[in-house]
């Protein structure tokens, strides 16, 4: 099997000054998952390392850069999924932790559950060595001003709603095993504990080697009413094409419930896609040693990997 990754930085609005600053942030991302790939490493490193460049990013939401809560602090979920056995595990509403989706690697590795929450997730991390980073660490002035302006009495929360920069990546590596990850700071201005889609299996994340992978982004609660990376899947069982189950899936979730979101899918046999119901998504993907980046809808820039390895 052709070793694929494509990575997704967030559905949402992006102002152009910052374009280039996602585009290039996907961009390594998705490089640093491909030569995982590439090195006969599995899927699910490929997209923990994927995830942990764009969490270290402060441009995007997630990790560092995260968006803060109604208390003005940073709360953070992730989920991590391997297609080989429908393993997975989640952290919700964390702080003070540098890289949430390895948190949640090790809640599928070294725990029988799937979830683990706050202060649960606080302790688990300590028992297991993961160090705390001071909270303001994970704040950008970007993110302090947003939860300032959204404080004020004319703010409009549903514009500031839209999860903006929620990262993921889903891959399949050379023995055909796919895995997804996703992570994010959430919703801005959300109420202390409240838990997003993003730790919830089926919802911010499914991997199934029986079908095939996908990362999810956009409105938290509308993506859970849909389950929407598991129907996904379900479309995909039904015969769709990575294409065409996004398409589907996301007018669902519009029609449906009024929401807005983004996805990147990866079949069982390397097909891929991105789509968002959103005015932009961030993604980049890579195959057949050709890496490809997009913001808008209909946009595909395309380089060697050789290039790519060389710019970025
Ligand atoms: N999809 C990110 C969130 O709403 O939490």
């Amino acid at each position: 099997m052709k070793p694929v990754i494509v990575v997704h930085g967030g559905a949402g609005t992006i102002v152009k000054e910052k374009e280039e600053g996602y585009r290039t942030g996907v961009k390594q991302a998705a490089l640093k998952g491909y030569n995982i790939l590439k090195n006969g490493g599995s899927a699910l490193d490929a997209v923990e390392e994927a995830v942990v460049v764009l969490e270290d990013n402060p441009y995007f939401n997630a990790g560092c850069g995260s968006v803060l809560n109604e208390k003005g602090d940073v709360e953070m979920d992730a989920i991590i999924m391997d297609g080989r056995n429908l393993a997975s595990g989640a952290v919700s509403a964390v702080r003070c932790i540098a890289n949430p989706i390895k948190l949640a690697r090790l809640v599928m590795e070294k725990t029988d559950h799937l979830l683990l929450t706050d202060r649960g997730a606080s302790l688990f991390a300590k028992a297991q060595g993961v160090s705390e980073v001071p909270g303001e660490m994970l704040v950008t002035d970007r993110s302090r001003e947003r939860w300032r302006a959204n404080l004020k009495p004319d703010s409009n929360p549903k514009v500031s709603q839209i999860g903006l920069g929620t990262v993921g990546a889903v891959a399949i590596d050379s023995e055909g095993n796919v895995a997804c990850a996703t992570s994010t700071g959430g919703i801005t201005n959300k109420m202390v504990g409240r838990v997003g889609d993003t730790a919830c299996i089926g919802s911010g994340g499914y991997a199934d080697n029986l079908v095939g992978a996908t990362s999810t982004t956009g409105h938290g609660e509308s993506i859970m009413k849909v389950v929407l990376a598991r129907l996904i899947m379900h479309h995909m069982e039904q015969g769709m094409t990575p294409e065409e189950a996004a398409d589907t899936a996301l007018s669902y979730m519009k029609k449906r419930v009024n929401g807005l979101g983004g996805v990147i899918v990866i079949s069982k046999s390397g097909d891929w896609t991105a789509k968002f119901s959103t005015n932009q998504m961030s993604w980049a993907a890579v195959k057949d040693e050709q890496m490809q980046c997009g913001i808008y809808h209909g946009e595909n820039q395309a380089t060697t990997i050789e290039e790519a390895r060389v710019r970025l």
